[in-house]
């Protein structure tokens, strides 16, 4: 009763910030992502008969105790589908580098999913999947999808799920992580959700969250660059100015952030300049977008921009997949 399962992380383009219901992670809003192939987790889940509780190993270390009890309760979602009450040994790899500052819970609790479910030999359709993956980290619903995807809010766990929106062939896109700080975030995003209402700003974002949906999505379709672009950037901004404007302020931009920030907009004025737009979620790190014929032009740039450590290219990724099943 093993399986290994591998998922991409992904970007959201249109973001996901706050809760209808925090317990079951029901969003507010609508979301919009792109499933990323260089950062990926590889996750192996072994149901066991000689085990009295969940072990959970993460990028080669036993995972503390808050780690693995968010493991085991999304298990247990998976234990009561199957009827089982075996304890697992989760051993879960990251491809990008330990506390770089890059979300991994997209891309592991889609991995546990998939991984998880294989195990105990359920056949289960990719929108259970997604279901199930997003009662796990909201954001890891769209991850079971590769190429563009659409989470659908609804209002409770049987219509709250993603949908493919374009395959990863559909359009060349590439997203450079600027990596500018390393340290793991004060405030992760399991936290900020519940202060997002909190902010003044929060309303005014949903009164314009379907125009900007209806936009991205038409953008995406038609494979319009600069229409994308300028809506990333604009929903990008909205997320972290009610971050910053929640009680308590959450502020997540470094000096290296608002540096990427200025030369992404200063390279696109530039005559013959790389056109790239930015994006962020709940961190300081930014990812650039461009088209990847951008790419060698983009980077020897982007590395030297004061405050950048280290920069990882990801194309788009394909969808949640079994490695091995035994
Ligand atoms: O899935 P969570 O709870 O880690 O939330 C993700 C939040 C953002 O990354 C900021 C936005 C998003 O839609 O991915």
């Amino acid at each position: 009763m093993q399986a290994t399962a591998r998922a991409g992380s992904n970007i959201a383009f249109v973001k996901y910030w706050g809760n209808l219901d925090e317990e079951m992670r029901i969003p507010v809003n609508g979301s919009i992502s792109m499933t990323l192939d260089a950062a990926h987790s590889t996750t192996t889940v072994e149901f066991r008969t000689d085990l009295t509780s969940d072990h959970f190993i993460l990028n080669g270390n036993v995972a503390g105790a808050r780690a693995t009890a968010r493991v085991s309760r999304h298990l247990d979602h998976i234990r009561r589908l199957s009827g089982t009450e075996l304890s697992a040994r989760v051993v879960s790899q990251n491809s990008f580098p330990t506390g770089a500052g890059i979300a991994s819970s997209a891309s592991g609790f889609a991995a546990l999913t998939v991984a998880a479910c294989g195990a105990l030999g359920l056949e289960l359709s990719r929108t259970d999947l997604s279901r199930i993956a997003r009662l796990g980290s909201g954001s890891a619903c769209r991850s079971i999808y590769g190429g563009f995807v659409e989470w659908l809010p609804g209002n409770e766990h049987e219509d709250s799920y993603a949908v493919p929106l374009a395959p990863p062939g559909h359009w060349d896109l590439v997203d450079i992580i600027a990596i500018v700080s390393e340290e793991h975030k004060t405030t992760g995003s399991s936290a900020g959700h519940p202060l997002a209402p909190t902010s003044p700003f929060y309303e005014a974002r949903l009164q314009e969250l379907e125009t900007t949906l209806s936009g991205v999505r038409r953008a995406i379709l038609a494979k319009d660059f600069a229409a994308l672009g300028q809506l990333m950037e604009a929903e990008a901004l909205f997320l972290h100015v009610i971050a910053m404007t929640s009680t308590p302020s959450i502020l997540y931009w470094q000096a290296g952030t608002l540096n990427v920030l200025h030369a992404v907009r200063r390279w696109r004025q530039e005559e013959g300049g790389p056109v790239a737009y930015f994006t962020m979620d709940a961190g300081p790190n930014v990812h650039v977008i461009a088209e990847r014929a951008t790419v060698p032009a983009l980077l020897p740039r982007l590395r030297q921009v004061e405050g950048v450590q280290d920069t990882l290219v990801c194309h788009i990724g394909h969808e949640a997949h079994l490695l091995d099943r035994q």
